[in-house]
């Protein structure tokens, strides 16, 4: 990857970078669509990144099918594929972790220990094998993107963050790779996280301003699912993640929900 990144780059290419891991949907289609368009060369990643995993049993249930995000990649205009392996990534002896300090600690991280720190060591090191003038996230998972961007201007990483808005099935749901884990009846209920986003945004666009308010609201939305069992319902602001009591500036509510063994999360701006 080194060696071909510093080709492209010495012929002059714009080298655009979609980090993945696999089991690639229309959601990260839209992001190496996007990417195709800014770049002379498109890079995708894929790997399964143990270290960003808090559950052995996520792990060895992600969905991995290489054969068709292969074909996906060429029907889209992909130039190359990285996929290292876990031992060439992580070789005996590998001491390093990237640790953003504040916008991990809430949300997600504050649920699933380790999480960010395993995402920005793994992005660090994708970044520096690809050697991107541009990287594309999807805002699906908006703490994700938002600690990325600051890793990436903290660490004077010579590229540009791009985030993108989050695809969606016809009725609603995010679209996810952990979605194919759902049963019929845990997918019919998974919409009680769309609803309960578009709960909170009618709410706080018909001016309600009290966050305690629009959180309780929106989670009755997700106690009327009866196989859905909430992790998380918090309103931030949309820049720093710090949680908030009133809207006063932009703010996005995001939220983690279990549906059986399956963590769905999802996320939007209310005002
Ligand atoms: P993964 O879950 O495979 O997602 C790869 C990229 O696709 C992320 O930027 C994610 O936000 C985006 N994405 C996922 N679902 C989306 C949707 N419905 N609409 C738009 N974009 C979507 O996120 C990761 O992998 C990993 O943490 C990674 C960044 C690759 C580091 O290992």
């Amino acid at each position: 990857m080194h060696a071909l990144s510093d080709e492209v780059r010495s012929a002059g290419k714009r080298i655009a970078l979609v980090p993945t891991m696999g089991a690639l949907h229309a959601g990260h289609l839209s992001l190496i669509d996007h990417a195709r368009a800014q770049a002379d060369f498109l890079v995708v990643s894929i790997f399964v990144n143990p270290l960003q995993f808090d559950r052995d049993a996520d792990l060895d249930a992600y969905p991995r099918t290489w054969e068709a995000d292969s074909a996906l990649c060429s029907e889209h205009g992909v130039d190359a594929i990285y996929a290292p392996t876990v031992p060439s990534m992580y070789p005996q002896g590998f001491a390093t972790k990237v640790t953003v300090a504040g916008l991990g600690q809430g949300l997600c991280g504050a649920h699933r220990p380790g999480h960010f720190d395993g995402v920005t060591t793994v992005v660090a090191k994708l970044f520096g094998a690809a050697k991107p003038h541009i990287a594309v996230f999807g805002q699906k998972d908006y703490q994700q993107l938002k600690i990325i961007t600051r890793m990436t201007a903290d660490l004077d990483m010579d590229l540009e963050v791009i985030g993108r808005p989050t695809l969606r099935e016809a009725d609603g749901l995010a679209m996810s790779s952990r979605n194919v884990h759902l049963s019929p009846e845990e997918r019919a209920q998974a919409l009680c996280l769309r609803r309960a986003l578009d709960k909170a945004r009618e709410l706080a666009q018909g001016g309600e301003r009290d966050v305690e308010t629009i959180k309780t609201a929106a989670a009755q939305v997700v106690e009327g699912a009866p196989l859905a069992r909430m992790e998380y319902l918090e309103v931030v602001d949309a820049d720093n993640l710090a949680p908030l009591a009133r809207l006063d500036g932009p703010a996005r509510m995001a939220m983690a929900v279990w549906l059986g063994t399956t963590r769905l999360i999802d996320n939007d701006a209310l005002n």
